[in-house]
């Protein structure tokens, strides 16, 4: 069949804005500690605590270390030796004074998953705070070594700690050999006590050369697409949990991000239990995603919590005192990111570095709430004094998880009657739905919000996903009149660290890849047009056989359908069952109708804040198998 497409160069279709296609940056899969922020030294506070991750303790990732006959113990504390209220355990070192004036006894870390990054020839910024009882000082080591016992990869810095005072001390370590298995070990000589607190190793290579900065080789890769925006700083991780302050000492570890939480000295930030199962150090903040915005030319997105908890939570925080607590710092952030010097959050700006304002003109207010009514609610709250304090800044809401069904067209529903700006929608469908949903947008009232496209992504990290996306987001750019902003998600993924796939750009320790959905975003970003120029088809071709690749499980099923579901692998090994008993939320997006085979590829996932489990065909792992995914329907 021949096909015909006609252009008309004359005519003029809607304009595309620069900053349609952006980033959504959220600390999943390790995304900022372990990740984009380039700190070496994993617990350098020694605040991990099982709260955060089961397998957690105050000691994680560190271990005991002894040379030359020293001895003594190292124990962490929460006491009133602290150094300051929001950084409240510290390692106490007690020194036995055995051995030679060699002797040493103190502490390793191993870094994050595999261990340190070590390039031969890099600088490598070492600092401590620390204090001793000793009048005539205590003397401290601080080598890098492979894990093989001695400090190999460089020469040894020398310090001596001075006064019971909590101080800085800070010097540079050359490697002089490299390795992916560095760690870093600080130990101290003598006999007596010395306090440790906020242990820190960074590449001095960082992105742009800023100081407490970014993993250089993923910061490039994120400002090689050229990003129009940066939505930040999730996700989940944003409006889950208590929307509590922090408040010592008993300071709730589950607290929703709260911007205030991650500014000012980072040894003076509060830390967190994070949504995705580990801690967060909130060493890259609010300022430090504000100054890396502005570094790779993408307008700031911030997102805060609108106190209705989503993402498999669903609870309304009913508490008037705390709702105007979060408005009032909600109008503090835009001070932060505008405000002059002159103003309380603006002198703040100026004193972390940055006395020119950021410019902030968008702001987004909740994230996958599942209660439409109760969002509304309080999201109307936050608009209100927004736009009566800042009425040139864009207030975002929300439309919830899903790309169609009740929540979503009552979230609607709501916006558009209250002629909302613009309205976030996120979804992941398997490559046919991108491929059959191209147009979505077209039948956009086009006098209502505009959409903000704000988490999107076909299942999995194969060529045919991304070719799939790249057809969507054509049906995007025809509509940009209505579609104003667009972002995959997730962006980054330690492969060693993963609680979601796909994602877009995948990194180990020392080294960083794009998958091809990273290909497809680039191509779009680096060459956004002017203005659509409309084209017609004379036909759109049928698919003369199933695509290849994920071909993905596009009806989802529920509990209240089916009594059993199965997925099998190619040589009969079941994979993943369940029998919808006792657990009905597990499932609830797991399969279709009937029992059919998936030929290559499927996705299937288990409720996310139940399980935050995952399962792709396109797992390393998993890549050549054929699923079976069976569904038994309820009788009845
Ligand atoms: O992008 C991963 C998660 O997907 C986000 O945290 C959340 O908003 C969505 O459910």
């Amino acid at each position: 069949t021949d096909y015909t497409l006609s252009v008309d160069p004359s005519a003029k279709g809607p304009a595309i804005d620069d900053t349609m296609y952006g980033v959504f940056y959220e600390d999943i899969n390790r995304a900022a500690d372990g990740g984009l922020y380039a700190e070496l030294v994993q617990n350098r506070s020694f605040e991990y605590d099982p709260a955060d991750h089961s397998s957690y303790t105050p000691l994680t990732a560190w271990t005991g270390a002894a040379a030359g006959g020293g001895t003594g113990e190292a124990k962490v504390v929460d006491d009133d030796g602290r150094l300051n209220e929001r950084n409240r355990r510290y390692l106490r070192l007690t020194l036995d004074g055995t051995g030679g004036s060699a002797a040493r006894y103190g502490v390793t870390n191993s870094g994050y998953t595999t261990g340190m990054a070590i390039k031969a020839g890099e600088r490598y910024d070492f600092s401590v705070w620390a204090r001793t009882d000793q009048a005539s000082g205590t003397p401290l080591t601080i080598g890098l070594g492979d894990g093989s016992g001695s400090d190999t990869l460089a020469r040894p810095l020398r310090a001596t700690v001075r006064g019971d005072r909590w101080t800085k001390y800070t010097g540079t370590l050359t490697a002089t050999t490299s390795s992916s298995a560095g760690r870093l070990t600080v130990a101290a000589g003598g006999s007596g006590t010395l306090r440790l607190d906020m242990v820190s190793l960074f590449p001095r290579d960082t992105y742009k050369h800023r100081p407490n900065g970014l993993r250089k080789d993923l910061a490039e890769k994120i400002a090689a697409l050229k990003p129009g925006f940066l939505r930040f700083p999730g996700g989940c991780l944003v409006n889950t949990g208590s929307h509590e302050a922090y408040e010592a000492p008993n300071w709730p570890r589950k607290r929703s991000y709260q911007w205030k939480d991650t500014v000012g000295p980072v040894e003076q930030r509060a830390v967190n239990s994070n949504f995705w199962g580990y801690n967060q150090s909130y060493g890259i903040g609010y300022y430090e995603y504000f100054q890396f915005a502005e570094d790779i030319g993408a307008m700031a997105l911030p997102v805060v919590p609108a106190l209705v908890t989503g993402c498999g939570q669903n609870k309304a925080t009913d508490d008037p005192a705390l709702l105007k607590r979060h408005i009032q710092d909600t109008l503090d952030l835009v001070e932060f990111a505008n405000g002059p010097v002159t103003s309380t959050w603006g002198k703040k700006r100026a004193q972390m570095g940055h006395p020119k304002p950021f410019g902030l003109t968008h702001l987004e207010v909740g994230n996958e709430e599942n209660l439409p009514d109760e969002f509304f609610a309080r999201f109307t709250e936050f608009r209100k004094a927004i736009e009566s304090e800042y009425p040139d800044i864009t207030v975002i809401s929300n439309s919830g998880p899903d790309d169609s069904g009740q929540t979503f067209d009552r979230a609607w529903a709501l916006n558009r009657a209250a002629g909302v700006d613009m309205v976030d929608e996120h979804y992941y469908n398997s490559p046919q739905w991108f491929l059959e949903n191209n147009q979505r947008y077209d039948t956009y009232d086009r006098s209502g919000p505009k959409v903000f496209l704000g988490e999107y992504a076909s299942q999995d990290n194969k060529w045919h996903n991304a070719l799939t996306e790249a057809a969507f987001m054509t049906g995007l750019e025809r509509n940009a009149d209505v579609v104003k902003l667009a972002s995959y998600a997730p962006l980054l993924a330690h492969e060693k660290a993963t609680q979601w796939r796909p994602d877009m750009i995948w990194f180990n320790n020392s080294a960083s890849w794009g998958s091809t959905s990273y290909e497809t975003q680039k191509l779009f970003m680096n060459n956004v047009g002017d203005r659509v120029v409309p084209s017609k088809a004379s036909a759109t071709p049928a698919p003369s056989e199933p695509i290849s690749g994920a071909v993905g499980l596009s009806t989802w099923a529920t509990s209240a359908a089916y009594d059993d579901v199965k997925v099998t692998a190619a040589d009969g090994s079941t994979l993943l069952s369940d029998d919808f008993s006792g657990d009905d939320a597990k499932w609830t997006k797991a399969t279709g109708t009937g029992s059919w085979t998936v030929q290559d590829g499927a996705y299937v996932q288990s409720d996310a804040a139940a399980e935050n489990t995952m399962v792709t065909a396109g797992d390393p792992a998993w890549r050549d198998y054929d699923l079976k995914v069976k569904a038994t329907k309820k009788s009845g």
